[in-house]
């Protein structure tokens, strides 16, 4: 039997990186996984590879931004599964402003509108759909949300305000039976990466993973599995007692 049995989880930003890592961990445990992203190719290739595998996963198209998405998935998650264990909001895009005098609104706003306000619309309209019963959402921060980026610091912002928002839906939900944390990961390996350094194959991004790995005392790039086993802990009953809390997976960096 999984550590995850039969229990229906929502996880944002599926379709690739530690969202696609962490479904298919998900769907190993025995939970019937929905797959929400705005990348409709990566995202049936994941769902496909799970269901290739024996699992259970079905593929969304949800922009996490945009109320009208999300409340569309919502009638379409009470129609077909009437309730919810797990939401994992993992849906997330980070970039370069440069300084704050520099920091294009638009990007601010773009970020913001995903990491923050993503979390804050899928948390609003799916927790009706575990109230009732005891639920688990895992919402995703970074050690961006507690130290500073160069240029960055519309993520910081952004991650920041995931960490905290985490604290006051913990806090509301508690006695619901609703338990809520963050995962702040350090640097892992994903796509997120390639577009912020440049790929492996590209100078920058070979100087940034080096980089990385000097500063990280277990000395390496996390995996998405990394995050995934944490996130599989989280949303299981092992976590019973656990919320409020951010959780910080960094191969030990921030220690
Ligand atoms: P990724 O770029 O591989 O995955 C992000 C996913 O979110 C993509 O599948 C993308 O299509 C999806 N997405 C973007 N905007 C969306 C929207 N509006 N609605 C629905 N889906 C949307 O990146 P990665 O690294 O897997 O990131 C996952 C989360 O982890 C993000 O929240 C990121 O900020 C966070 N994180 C990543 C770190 C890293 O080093 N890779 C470090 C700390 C935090």
């Amino acid at each position: 039997m999984g550590r995850l049995e039969n229990k229906i989880a929502v996880v944002t930003g599926s379709a690739t990186g530690i969202g696609a890592g962490t479904v298919k961990l998900f769907a190993k445990e025995g939970a019937i996984v929905i797959c929400a992203d705005i990348n409709d190719d990566d995202n049936h290739k994941t769902v496909d590879e799970i269901i290739s595998a024996g699992g259970k996963a079905e593929a969304c198209h949800v922009d996490v931004s945009s109320e009208e998405s999300v409340v569309e998935f919502a009638n379409h998650l009470k129609e077909k599964y009437k309730h919810i264990d797990v939401l994992f909001n993992n849906a997330g895009v980070d970039a370069e402003g440069g300084k704050v005098h520099e920091y294009p609104v638009e990007l601010f706003d773009k970020i913001h509108s995903v990491d923050l306000r993503g979390t804050f619309l899928m948390s609003k309209y799916l927790i009706p759909l575990m109230l009732g019963r005891r639920g688990s959402i895992i919402n995703t921060s970074s050690m961006s949300g507690r130290a500073a980026d160069l240029n960055r610091s519309g993520y910081n912002a952004a991650k920041g305000g995931v960490t905290n928002f985490t604290k006051g839906m913990a806090v509301d939900y508690a006695r619901e039976g609703i338990r809520v944390n963050s995962i702040s990961p350090g640097t892992i390996e994903t796509p997120l990466i390639d577009s912020l350094a440049g790929t492996k194959e590209e100078e920058s991004g070979r100087q940034f993973r080096e980089t990385n790995k000097w500063i990280t005392p277990l000395g390496r790039l996390g995996t998405p599995e990394d995050i995934g086993h944490l996130a599989v802990f989280l949303a299981s009953d092992e976590s019973a007692y656990l919320t409020g809390e951010d959780i910080t997976i960094d191969g030990g960096i921030m220690a």
